[in-house]
């Protein structure tokens, strides 16, 4: 299990010096207001290891920063438009830093107690953490003008022709969210589990493609107010939205440096929450809450029980979902026969996150974590919840339980939609 877990920790390790192994400029350049310099996340997740793994939590202990530089990566402290004017750590100072607690960390994993409540959580939640980074550095990467430095991305399986159809989820209970005994890495607002009983409903069986949002386009879907809540329209106007993020009007699409055709099968991606419910109510759909995407992705209804994965309980495998990065692009629609779930619906973990209609709330019994400032602070916010994790997350970072969330106008995350109806 230490091995797993160091395994783990390295691979996180290796897909963050991939993404920030280029000269100074790269990583010190603010390539968006949205986003860090790629050099704050860099020895922020040194920080946060640091914090976490070998000050168990105390920040009012010395690290291996001083607490002046230190605060320099405090999230709440300074919000990432103001990440560029801080004094940080140079690229050079900051790969050492991480290095010198990585090789510290090994040690402690080393002489830890497997058997000790919640003994090796931390190092798992630190991991997450750094997967999670991971991905808001390939955003960044995104939205970076200039050529490739990331290559076209590897290749990902073929699509399959489908129905445009969906499954019924019929009425009736089913255990919502997990407990430790069950998912020991699961974070803390994905627990407890608790019984939750849901209407029926029907559910997409695959996420809304580009050539269906194209059709969207066609038909005067942004400019047509009715389709658009009242806060979605406003920010439709105030922000100009025309189509995705990263969309051209020719047709084409910008996907790290390159610019190449929209391919029509693949999920969409880079559309906010308020595009996302516009073209739901279009197609005469709603999205789907959270609640009914994550029965639809676990619930085995012959067993009555969860599943850990939709396929099963067996862990992931690059022939049943698109996670892990190295493709760059969501997978065309029908590319998992073998990562449906129990209901038959498909590609709900990796390719898109998906945009669910739920703000994100505790659930009952809710206990914060060690790192008790990762969720509390944003229950009852202004944020929806995404489930499924997409392309860019490591394996490790996501489950069916496992609840993502940002604010309903941001679309530089890789965000898609799945379609829902009452049944
Ligand atoms: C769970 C993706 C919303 O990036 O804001 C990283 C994850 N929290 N460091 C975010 C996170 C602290 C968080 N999300
Ligand atoms: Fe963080």
């Amino acid at each position: 299990m230490i091995e797993t877990i160091a395994r783990g920790l390295e691979a996180a390790r290796s897909r963050t010096h991939r993404l920030t192994s280029f000269e100074d400029g790269v990583l010190t350049t603010q390539h968006s207001r949205l986003m860090s310099p790629l050099v704050w996340d860099l020895a922020h997740i040194g920080q946060q290891e640091d914090l976490w793994l070998l000050r168990g939590g105390n920040a009012a202990c010395q690290g291996l920063l001083s607490a002046k530089i230190e605060g320099l990566y405090d999230a709440f402290e300074h919000p990432r438009a103001e990440r560029p004017s801080l004094p940080l750590l140079t690229p050079v100072e900051s790969r050492s830093f991480i290095a010198d607690v990585r090789g510290r960390v090994l040690d402690r994993l080393d002489r830890a107690e497997p058997e000790a409540p919640d003994g090796l959580f931390p190092f798992v939640m630190v991991e997450q953490h750094e997967q999670q980074h991971v991905e808001t550095m390939l955003a960044t990467h995104q939205l970076r003008d200039g050529e490739s430095l990331l290559g076209p991305g590897a290749p990902l399986p073929a699509g399959r022709v489908l129905p445009a159809d969906s499954v019924l989820v019929p009425g009736g209970p089913f255990v919502l969210g997990v407990d430790g005994e069950d998912e020991p890495w699961s974070l803390d607002n994905e627990r407890p589990a608790h019984q939750v009983d849901l209407p029926a409903f029907r559910i997409a069986r695959v996420p809304v493609t580009n050539a269906e949002w194209q059709l969207f386009l066609d038909a005067g879907g942004y400019d047509e107010p009715r389709w658009w809540s009242e806060r979605g329209w406003a920010h439709r106007v105030e922000a100009g939205l025309e189509r995705p993020l990263f969309w051209a009007a020719d047709g084409s699409r910008r996907r790290f440096g390159r610019v190449e055709p929209v391919p029509p099968d693949e999920p969409v991606q880079h559309v906010s929450y308020w595009e996302a419910q516009a073209y739901a109510s279009w197609a005469g759909a709603r999205l789907p809450t959270e609640q009914e995407w994550e029965k639809a992705c676990a619930w085995d209804p012959v067993l009555g029980r969860r599943r850990r994965w939709p396929w099963g309980d067996e862990g992931w495998t690059p022939e049943r979902a698109n996670l892990g990065g190295e493709g760059l692009r969501p997978a065309p629609v029908g590319a998992y026969p073998g990562g449906a779930s129990a209901y038959g619906v498909e590609q709900m973990i990796g390719d898109v996150w998906e945009w669910t209609s739920s703000e994100l709330t505790p659930w009952p019994g809710f206990r914060p974590m060690l790192y008790a400032d990762y969720s509390a602070p944003f229950f009852g916010g202004d944020f929806r919840v995404l489930r499924g994790g997409s392309w860019a997350v490591g394996g490790a970072a996501v489950r069916p339980s496992f609840r993502n969330w940002d604010l309903p106008v941001r679309r530089q995350i890789f965000t898609g939609v799945r379609l829902a109806w009452d049944a």
